[in-house]
C-alpha cells in the first residue's frame, strides 16, 4: 500500500483526489491532508481517511481542528499548522506520493521539498513549475523522482508520450504538441463586453468545475498561457513547437504529433478524476469513477485558432517562456495579484493582461537559477502588480 501526501485536500482537486483514493482503499492510505482556511472541510477529511497528519495554516484554526477531532473521538491525527509544516509532511518517510493541489505560488516551496527528496510528485500545481521552471526540472532529474501530470492536457499528452517516457527528457520522435483550450466563457466575447464581465461570469467556466483562480485564468486564457511554458518544461519542447489549439467540446485533452505524421489523441469526459486516477495508477490503470465518454451524444469536435488580440494573457506567456529566466515568474505572480484583485472587484478583466504586461515591461527578465532568484523576481513583480493596481484605483 502506497501512503499519499494531499497538498490542498479541500481544493477541487484535492476533493477530486479523495473520491479516487477512496475507490481504492487497498491501493493507497491517506497519510497528510492540508487546508488553507477550510476547516469545516479539512474536519471531514479527517473523520473519514483518518490521516496521520493534518495541516491548517493559520495556528488558531490548527488548534480548533485538533480540539474538534478529539471531541469526536478522532485521536489518529497529528494536527500541525504553519507554511513550513507543508515542507515537512511533503518528505515523510511514509509519503511516497505527493499530490501537489495547492493554487498558485504558496504550493511551490513544499512541491519542490517532495521532489528534491524523490517522492512521486503528482502536479496539479502548474504555477509551481511555472515560477521555477528549470530548477524544479533539475531537482527532479537529480532526485529521480516521478513526475505525472495532472492538468489534464499534460496528463493527455504524458498518455500519448512513447511507453518508456518519463517527464523533463525531450522525445525526439515527437514534432509538435497540440494543446487543447476550450475557450473559456467569454469565447465569443466582444474585446468591448470583456471589458464589463463580473467575476461570477468569470467564474462559471462552460465545462469544467473548478476553484476560483484557475477559473478566472481559463476566462483570461491566461490558464492555456501557463499550460504552455508547463509544457515546455515538462516536454522539453522548444516554444515554437507547442500550439493551442481550442476544442470547445473539452473531449480531446491533447494531442501529440510525431515526425511520421501520426497524431495521437487523449480523450474523455471533461473529469478531473480520469488525470488523477492515471497518474495514482500509474503505470498500471484503474477505476476513477468518470462515466464513460459517449461520442454520440458529443457528435460534433470542432478546432480553432486562438485569438490573441481579444485574449492577450496567451500572448504574454509565450513572451515570457521565450525570455526565459525569471520572465515565467514575474508572469505568474503578476497574474495571481492581479486575478485577486479582479475577484475582488477592484479592476476590470481586462485590467488582467494590463497588470501582467506592464510587470513583464517594468521588470525585465532575469537569472533564476536558485530559488532566492525565483523568490525574489516573485517579490518584485507582486511589488510592481499591487503599485500599478493601487495607482489605476486611485486615477
Ligand atoms: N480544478 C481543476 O480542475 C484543475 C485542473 C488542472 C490544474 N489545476 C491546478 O491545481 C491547483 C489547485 O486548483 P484547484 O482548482 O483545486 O484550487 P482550489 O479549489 O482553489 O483549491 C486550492 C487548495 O489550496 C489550498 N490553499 C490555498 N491557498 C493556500 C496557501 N496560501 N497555503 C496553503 N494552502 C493553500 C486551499 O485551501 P482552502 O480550501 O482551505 O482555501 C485548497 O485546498 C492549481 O494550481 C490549478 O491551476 C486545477
Amino acid at each position: 500500500m502506497k501512503g499519499i501526501c494531499v497538498l490542498g485536500s479541500t481544493g477541487s482537486i484535492g476533493v477530486s483526489t479523495l473520491d479516487v483514493v477512496g475507490r481504492h482503499p487497498n491501493r493507497y492510505r491517506v497519510v497528510v491532508l492540508t487546508a488553507n482556511n477550510n476547516l469545516d472541510r479539512l474536519y471531514e477529511q479527517c473523520l473519514r481517511f483518518e490521516p496521520s497528519y493534518a495541516v491548517m495554516i493559520d495556528e488558531i484554526q490548527a488548534i480548533e481542528l485538533r480540539g474538534r477531532l478529539r471531541a469526536a473521538g478522532q485521536w489518529r491525527t497529528q494536527v500541525l499548522s504553519g507554511a513550513k509544516a507543508l515542507e515537512e509532511v511533503a518528505v515523510l518517510p511514509e509519503v511516497d506520493a505527493v499530490m501537489a493541489a495547492i493554487v498558485g505560488a504558496a504550493g511551490l516551496l513544499p512541491t519542490l521539498a517532495a521532489a528534491r527528496a524523490g517522492k512521486t510528485v503528482l502536479l496539479a500545481n502548474k504555477e509551481a513549475l511555472v515560477m521555477s521552471g528549470p530548477l524544479f526540472m533539475a531537482e527532479v532529474m537529480k532526485s529521480g523522482a516521478d513526475l505525472l501530470p495532472i492538468d489534464s492536457e499534460h496528463n493527455a499528452l504524458f498518455q500519448c508520450m512513447p511507453s518508456d517516457y518519463h517527464a523533463g527528457r525531450r522525445a525526439p520522435e515527437v514534432r509538435r504538441i497540440l494543446l487543447t483550450a476550450s475557450g473559456g466563457p467569454f469565447l465569443r466575447t466582444s474585446v468591448e463586453k470583456l471589458e464589463q464581465v463580473t467575476p461570477d461570469q468569470a467564474i462559471a467556466h462552460p465545462n469544467w468545475v473548478m476553484g476560483r483562480k484557475i477559473s478566472v485564468d481559463s476566462a483570461t486564457m491566461m490558464n492555456k498561457g501557463l499550460e504552455v511554458i508547463e509544457a515546455c518544461l515538462l516536454f522539453a519542447m522548444a516554444p515554437e513547437s507547442v500550439q493551442v489549439v481550442v476544442h470547445p467540446q473539452s473531449v480531446i485533452h491533447s494531442l501529440v504529433d510525431y515526425v511520421d505524421g501520426t497524431v495521437l489523441a487523449q480523450m474523455g469526459n471533461p473529469d478531473m478524476r480520469i488525470p488523477i486516477a492515471h497518474a495514482l495508477a500509474w503505470p498500471g490503470r484503474f477505476d476513477s469513477g468518470a462515466e464513460p465518454l459517449d461520442l454520440f451524444g458529443v457528435r460534433q469536435l470542432d478546432f480553432e485558432p486562438p485569438d490573441t488580440i481579444r485574449f492577450p494573457c496567451l500572448r504574454l506567456a509565450y513572451e515570457a517562456v521565450r525570455a526565459g529566466g525569471s520572465a515565467p515568474a514575474i508572469l505568474n505572480a503578476a497574474n495571481e495579484v492581479a486575478v485577486e484583485s479582479f475577484l475582488e472587484g477592484r479592476i476590470s478583466f481586462s485590467a488582467i493582461p494590463e497588470t501582467i504586461s506592464h510587470c513583464m515591461d517594468a521588470l525585465p527578465a532575469g537569472v533564476a537559477d536558485t530559488l532566492e532568484a525565483v523568490l525574489e523576481a516573485d517579490r518584485s513583480a507582486r511589488a510592481v502588480a499591487r503599485a500599478f493596481i493601487a495607482h489605476q484605483e486611485t486615477s
